[in-house]
């Protein structure tokens, strides 16, 4: 197997020195697609005025917000920090959404620190009035971590809210429906499970149970990357609670698994990332979609035409 895998883009200094001159978008730059209207910004996703720019005077039907929570991300912030810094953005997604929208926050809670930050941000969430709590959806990890004395820790969670009246389309798994002899009177018709379904496959709760995590074996890889969702999940989202043509919002864009949904979905998307590198490798993981019909680098990297040629300059 070839092997072309990179750091951690956001820890490895050396490495984004290496990188950072092959970004075509710096702070405060703005990225049009061409083909699609889609728009990638190297903005700050609490600063109005960036968002604005981003927007370009359109709203949103849906955002997806996928924020960094995790306690390497914000070991030096307080927790109340942290939660003013999610009000700043919650304030400029409301903004950028219309006002019959769908909001999604994928959120953790650590459980060796009072389930922190997952209950303060739902309190917090309460302020604003225009958002309607609506679910809370589990995602199944299939790696974990924890202790033999504790559960395994496999969950991600994902808040759903809406503002005004949003549509919404059921979803369905590839799961197939096998549970047969459940009847139920129908219009005055004794009628059997399997009669009375819309779908051969069972429906998508709010506990997900059939989407692969990312790792490093998958197509849809992005070597460099420290937190990709599952695209899977992420267009699952976004044919439940969008139409085609409608525009999508995702401020923590990281690897562009919302850009691509949209893309293959026929959406939208303004994406912010105030990673110039970040933005870089969102818009090429959409240009290699587009040549190439690939979903990510397995087995390679964003950069690695740019660090080969660099590796033999260096030799
Ligand atoms: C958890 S990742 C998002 C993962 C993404 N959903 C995916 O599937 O690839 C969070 C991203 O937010 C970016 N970020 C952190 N602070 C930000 C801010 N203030 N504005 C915009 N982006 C920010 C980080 O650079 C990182 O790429």
């Amino acid at each position: 197997m070839k092997n072309h895998a990179l750091p951690r883009l956001d820890k490895d200094d050396k490495m984004r020195q290496r990188l950072l001159p092959f970004c075509r978008l710096g702070p405060g730059e703005i990225w049009s697609d061409p083909d699609r209207g889609h728009r990638v910004g190297c903005v700050d996703a609490t600063n109005s005025q960036h968002i604005l720019q981003l927007m370009d005077g359109q709203v949103a039907k849906l955002a997806i917000q996928d924020p960094p929570y995790n306690l390497v991300a914000f070991a030096t912030q307080t927790i109340a920090d942290f939660i003013a810094w999610c009000r700043d953005w919650i304030r400029t997604t409301n903004a950028a959404l219309d006002a019959n929208s769908s909001l999604y926050v994928w959120l953790g809670a650590d459980q060796n620190e009072g389930f922190q930050p997952l209950p303060d941000f739902m309190l917090m969430m309460r302020e604003f009035k225009e958002f309607q709590s609506r679910s809370l959806l589990t995602m199944r990890n299939q790696r974990g971590y924890g202790t033999q004395k504790n559960w395994m820790a496999i969950r991600q969670e994902c808040l759903y809210y809406t503002k005004g009246d949003p549509s919404f389309d059921v979803q369905y798994t590839d799961i197939p429906k096998v549970l047969r002899g459940y009847y139920k009177e129908q219009n005055g018709k004794k009628t059997e499970n399997m009669e009375r379904s819309k779908s051969k496959n069972i429906r998508s709760g709010n506990v997900w149970v059939d989407v692969q995590q990312v790792f490093y074996r998958m197509e849809e890889n992005v070597n460099g990357c420290y937190a990709q969702k599952p695209l899977k999940a992420i267009e699952r989202l976004v044919l439940a609670s969008s139409n085609k043509g409608d525009g999508v919002i995702d401020f923590f864009g990281h690897s562009g698994t919302t850009l691509l949904a949209c893309d293959r979905l026929d959406r939208r998307c303004f994406i912010a990332d105030i990673d110039p590198i970040y933005c870089e490798i969102a818009i090429r993981r959409l240009e290699r979609w587009r040549k190439f019909g690939k979903l990510g680098w397995q087995n390679s990297n964003p950069f690695e035409k740019e660090l080969q040629l660099g590796m033999r300059c260096e030799v």
